[in-house]
């Protein structure tokens, strides 16, 4: 294809919170995709906290990017040219691709979306990864209980407000714990979360307040000191899913906290870490839950929708600034 292609690869590891200029916007020529191959049109980019973890030369769950690398994350594109008998030129699929207007992918690394859901950008968000970690986080860590308190942090994000949106479905009684007073308001207003708390003002006394008779599910979107003001007020046999610790991404230094066993040991508290990936033989489960609710009006989502591939870093930079209200996604292209 006649084409230039523009890429955005890691430039250098960044050292605290990262910058424009650890990145690098790179062109390339479109290879033609070859028999089992697929050539896609970038439609939509999820940008998400996780892929700073992938930026640093450290082990975890999924191998960090190299320098020169293509970042890659969720991202919903369009057929341009099939070599797969699967695929045909126009569908819409979904898959971890790279941040790039085209890519030519393997045919079974990517998988045809339902367009019938609209909008389509759900499949990044509620009805995708982030709504299938909420569930199964949730769900199969917290196993909220009726009339039970449920406290979320990060709970105006794309995991926390899919978490707080199911406690309430389960029965729970929920707070959530937000970096605005607009997301607060969005939150107890649109959500029906029964308390939303601040935590630029205050913690401590209001997790207190608004948490009378203790708290027995936490789920952890964000660790640091707003999980240290949680562990007080853990109920016997409170469970705290640990999804996410957003607050240390961009730490230099490990930081030190409150240690945490004393208040486990006290309560018989539960806390596991997972990934969405633990679950990866059940999305099907999930998504299925989180369609059914959604179609009966019982999850409602909001996405902060950036426009323009120029734009890709921007929106991942300001998710370490709360900027996004919901799911952070970037709009690349129309699809056609
Ligand atoms: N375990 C898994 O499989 C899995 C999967 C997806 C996501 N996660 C984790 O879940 C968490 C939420 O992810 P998401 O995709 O839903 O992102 P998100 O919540 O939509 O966006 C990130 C939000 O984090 C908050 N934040 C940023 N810096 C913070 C800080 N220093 N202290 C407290 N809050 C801060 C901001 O909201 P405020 O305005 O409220 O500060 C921001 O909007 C992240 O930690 C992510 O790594 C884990």
């Amino acid at each position: 294809m006649n084409v230039t292609n523009e890429q955005i690869q890691l430039a250098r590891r960044p050292v605290g919170t990262p910058v424009m200029e650890d990145f690098a916007f790179v062109e390339a020529p479109v290879a033609s995709p070859e028999d089992g191959e697929l050539l896609v049109r970038t439609v939509y980019v999820s940008v998400d906290p996780y892929l700073r973890g992938r930026m640093q030369d450290a082990k975890s769950y999924i191998p960090p990017f190299q320098l020169g690398e293509v970042i890659s994350s969720g991202v919903i594109a369009q057929v341009v040219e099939s070599k797969s008998d699967q695929f045909a030129k126009g569908d819409l699929v979904l898959g971890a691709l790279g941040w790039q207007r085209y890519t030519v992918t393997r045919a079974e690394a990517v998988r045809k979306i339902d367009a019938s859901i609209e909008p389509v950008t759900l499949h990044l968000s509620m009805l995708g990864m982030t709504g299938l970690t909420a569930y199964f986080g949730l769900l199969d860590i917290g196993q909220p209980k009726e009339g039970e308190t449920v406290v979320v942090s990060g709970a105006a994000g794309a995991v926390g407000s899919t978490v707080g949106q199911i406690a309430k479905i389960h029965g729970a009684r929920v707070v959530g714990i937000a970096g605005t007073a607009e997301k607060c308001d969005y939150l107890t207003e649109q959500l029906g979360f029964d308390v939303a708390i601040n935590y630029k003002e205050e913690v401590k006394a209001a997790l207190r307040e608004a948490c009378p008779d203790g708290i027995d599910v936490y789920f952890d979107n964000v660790g640091g000191t707003i999980s240290d003001a949680v562990f007080p007020l853990l109920n016997k046999f409170a469970r705290i899913p640990v999804c996410g610790a957003i607050s240390s991404y961009n730490n230099t230094e490990v930081e030190m906290g409150p240690r945490v066993q004393t208040a486990l040991i006290k309560t018989s508290a539960l806390m596991k870490g997972f990934t969405v990936g633990d679950y990866s033989d059940r999305y099907g489960e999930g998504l299925t839950a989180l369609t059914t609710w959604y179609k009966e009006g019982k999850l409602k989502y909001e996405e902060t929708i950036t426009e323009g591939f120029d734009h890709i870093i921007d929106a991942f930079l300001d998710l370490f600034k709360g900027a996004n209200l919901g799911k952070s996604i970037v709009k690349v292209a129309e699809i056609e």
